[in-house]
């Protein structure tokens, strides 16, 4: 944590005083390398401390001296951001000598008040919630003790850019997938949808990764919120492509089995409002718009005459009896071609019935685990 902070420091050197009336002024200014400085240090300093020091302080005509440093300093505390980004988080910063021991310098400060007052809102994505303030004496070992002063800062975090950038264009994809269910899965479609958005998903992760913090233990929510909503992705895809296979089973099983036929069809079809009444199957086939109804055969052959006509005429009918038997073969052929075939109809029944089936079961657990997980994170 980067601290930027104004400190004063008040102590009197009785020596140092004059008579107002004689001299005149009531302050002066002194370069601060001419004189005792006490040395003040705060023990959660992380890393060398870069702020520049302002080379004067000020002497008032009692012998009061006053210095002022401006601080910015990396401070080290220990966070814990298993529900980020809904965490508060409380860091301390303690300062005291380590020179002069609790005997010879005392540490008080201003009222607690006075320094909440004096805090300033800045845009670092942090709310200070609450600020106290403890003395105590920090024993470096069991001889030498100091005196110091510790502010105890309780932080909230801003959690609104988080939601807006991270939770809510998660929620929005997990609800694109939950709604391509009405996409039918027959047609390449849905799976071609599911599969482009995991990888939306996929993408928007990466780039969000640098946003979230890095943690291992304890796993921030947040991240298993993440894991969660793509493995519901994968694995409404998975049941997507379970759909599409059984729809396609007819090429290799033709047969609908009779326990499927009464489980899947009877019972949770049933229960599931999908009637199973397959469609009548009739085809009309029409070759030839002319030739339509029964043609009249002995109107298209020439008249009869005489015996030789006859047996000609008989051989001729014999061979339009065949000709005909033939067309009935064709027919009967066509027809049983373009008919929708009984059992492809049921598979998809059956695909029907099991991909609602599933979708119904796919909702529950994403209601579930969503719950869960906002319970988690209000509670703890
Ligand atoms: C002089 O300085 C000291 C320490 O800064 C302070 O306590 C005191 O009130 C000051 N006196 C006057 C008259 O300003
Ligand atoms: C702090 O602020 C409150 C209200 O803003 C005020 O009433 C109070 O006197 C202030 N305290 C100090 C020590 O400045
Ligand atoms: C802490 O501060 C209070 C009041 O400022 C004082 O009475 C007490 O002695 C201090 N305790 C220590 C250990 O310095
Ligand atoms: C330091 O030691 C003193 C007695 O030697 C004891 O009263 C005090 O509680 C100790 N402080 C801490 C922080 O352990």
């Amino acid at each position: 944590m980067t601290v930027f902070m104004i400190l004063t420091i008040d102590w009197l050197v009785p020596f140092l005083k004059w008579d107002i009336n004689t001299c005149g002024t009531e302050k002066i200014s002194y370069p601060v390398s001419d004189l005792w400085l006490p040395d003040i240090e705060i023990k959660e300093l992380m890393d060398e401390d870069k702020s520049q020091s302002i080379p004067y302080l000020q002497i008032n005509y009692t012998g009061g001296l006053h210095l002022v440093k401006v601080k910015r300093i990396p401070v080290s505390c220990q966070l814990n951001i298993y529900r980020f980004p809904f965490d508060v988080q409380e860091c301390s910063i303690t300062f005291l000598s380590l020179i002069h021991e609790e005997d010879e310098m005392i540490l008080t400060s201003k009222s607690v008040e006075f320094s909440t007052n004096s805090s300033v809102d800045s845009d670092s994505g942090w709310k200070l919630e609450d600020l106290t303030k403890c003395n105590f004496t920090y024993n470096l070992t069991s001889i030498r003790s100091f005196s110091c002063q510790q502010y105890n800062l309780t932080l909230s975090r801003e959690a609104s850019l988080y939601v807006v950038n991270l939770l809510v264009p998660s929620c929005f994809l997990s609800l694109l997938d939950l709604c391509s269910f009405i996409l039918p899965p027959q047609n390449m479609d849905r799976s071609a949808f599911k599969m482009t958005l995991i990888l939306g998903y996929t993408v928007f992760l990466i780039i969000t990764n640098d946003i979230l913090p890095k943690s291992v233990s304890p796993t921030p929510l947040i991240n298993v919120f993440f894991s969660l909503s793509l493995g519901l992705m994968v694995a409404s895809l998975l049941e997507t492509m379970l759909i599409v296979n059984l729809s396609n089973f007819p090429n290799k099983y033709p047969k609908v089995p009779r326990w499927v036929h009464v489980l899947i069809l009877d019972f949770l079809g049933r229960l599931l409002f999908i009637s199973h009444k397959c469609p009548d199957a009739q085809v009309e086939v029409v070759l030839n718009s002319n030739a339509k109804g029964n043609p009249d055969i002995t109107a298209m052959m020439p008249s009869l005459t005489g015996e030789k006509d006859e047996r000609e005429g008989s051989a001729v009918v014999n061979e339009l009896k065949k000709v005909a038997q033939d067309l009935l073969t064709i027919r009967l052929r066509v027809e049983e071609h373009l008919r929708p075939k009984q059992a492809e109809i049921e598979w998809n029944l059956i695909a029907n019935v099991i991909d609602r089936f599933l979708f119904l079961i796919y909702i529950l657990f994403v209601i579930a685990s969503y719950i869960t997980i906002i319970v988690l994170w209000s509670s703890s």
